[in-house]
């Protein structure tokens, strides 16, 4: 199965076979178009991917020691994601497909995620996904290809969307989260006092937007990022974003071991995947939450769980027999759980 990706702002293309063997993971990153407008620019992307993407298949082709005629089928993320990139992604897969007469596959790139961890490992149905990225915060029980019940997701900013957008306050660059996790190594954790949002509220949504601003606003009376002490900023926001994700975690175990009872005391699990999982600060705290809870804690290896085609490609193995999808049109908007009750609040994410 080869998998393209292109929903946000890495064009990647990744060969799976039937038996999880990994033939090629290519990824183009973007981070350096980007870096200069401190994120990304949406019509700056979709050019990028279209430059690229050619190359980045002929890559993962060659890096698998395959042609074109090899293939046996093509998945492309068909949403949820910046359109101008899906489009280029999912056009470029129906034209291989088309053109090769083979099966073209529309994966939501959520379940691309979603999925990733049995593309890892040996993982079995149901388990609670944490997804924390740039684009994504979501708690998720996952009982199959196209089962998801969603309990929670962010009301407003994701979680690695306030640690880029912080760092560019604080004049540390981007991506934001590996800066703010590096400069916050000297800095106290406890030395600002930031909000902690919706920490304690019944359900396991989560919301970002408050903490960034507190955290202008912190910056702002401090002097502004030339004087004020932006280590010990960037160690309190980590800790603030730390605790929202840990409580907000907590919460969606104890709903999970409810619906999901396990057997012989068999241990419940717990994935994490996305960028911010990355942070090791965010990851101590929820591994020792998950021991406190008595949950398994897995996390896919780094290069499948931030974005990557393989799992793309993987999503379409998952569903191998879903009817062909040429007619598919890209969505920027297609939640995994359509009978999710949306959270209390403005400009819902997916
Ligand atoms: O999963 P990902 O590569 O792409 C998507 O957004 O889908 O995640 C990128 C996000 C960025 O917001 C980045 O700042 C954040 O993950 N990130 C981190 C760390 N490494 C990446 N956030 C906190 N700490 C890190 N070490
Ligand atoms: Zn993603």
């Amino acid at each position: 199965m080869l998998g393209i990706e292109s929903s946000c702002d890495e064009t990647a293309a990744a060969i799976v076979d039937y038996d999880k063997a990994i033939r090629a993971n290519e990824i183009a990153s973007q981070i350096q178009i980007h870096a200069k407008h401190g994120g990304v620019v949406p019509e700056v992307a979709a050019r990028a991917h279209l430059e690229v993407i050619d190359q980045v298949i002929f890559n993962a082709l060659a890096k698998a020691d395959l042609k074109i005629a090899d293939i046996d089928g093509v998945a492309a993320t068909a949403g949820p994601g910046l359109i101008g990139g899906v489009a280029v992604g999912t056009v470029t897969a129906k034209a291989i497909a088309a053109a090769r007469q083979i099966p073209y596959y529309a994966v939501n790139h959520l379940e691309g995620h979603a999925l990733s961890p049995r593309l890892a490992n040996d993982v079995s149905f149901p388990y609670l996904l944490l997804l924390v990225s740039g684009g994504h915060t979501q708690l998720l029980a996952v009982e199959g290809p196209g089962s998801y019940q969603r309990y929670g997701t962010t009301m407003d900013d994701a979680a690695g969307e306030a640690f880029d957008k912080c760092a560019k306050a604080m004049g540390l660059g981007f991506p934001g989260g590996p800066a703010i996790e590096q400069v916050a190594k000297s800095g106290d954790p406890e030395a600002i006092a930031l909000p902690r949002p919706l920490k304690g509220a019944p359900g396991c949504h989560f919301s970002f937007s408050g903490l960034k601003t507190a955290l202008a606003n912190k910056l702002l009376k401090l002097g502004g990022p030339n004087v004020a002490p932006v280590a010990d900023l960037a160690a309190s926001l980590q800790a603030a974003i730390a605790d929202c994700l840990a409580d907000r975690t907590k919460q969606a175990m104890a709903r999970f071991r409810f619906e999901f009872p396990t057997l012989n005391g068999e241990k419940p699990l717990l994935v994490i995947a996305g960028g911010v999982a990355a942070n090791q600060y965010i990851f101590s705290q929820l591994y020792h939450n998950a021991n406190v809870a008595g949950f398994q804690l897995s996390v896919p290896p780094a290069i499948l769980c931030t974005d990557n085609a393989a799992m793309i490609a993987w999503a379409a193995l998952e569903r191998l027999e879903a009817p062909d999808m040429l007619n598919f049109a890209p969505r920027p908007r297609w939640p995994l759980d359509p009978n999710a009750k949306p959270p209390p609040g403005r400009g819902v994410r997916q």
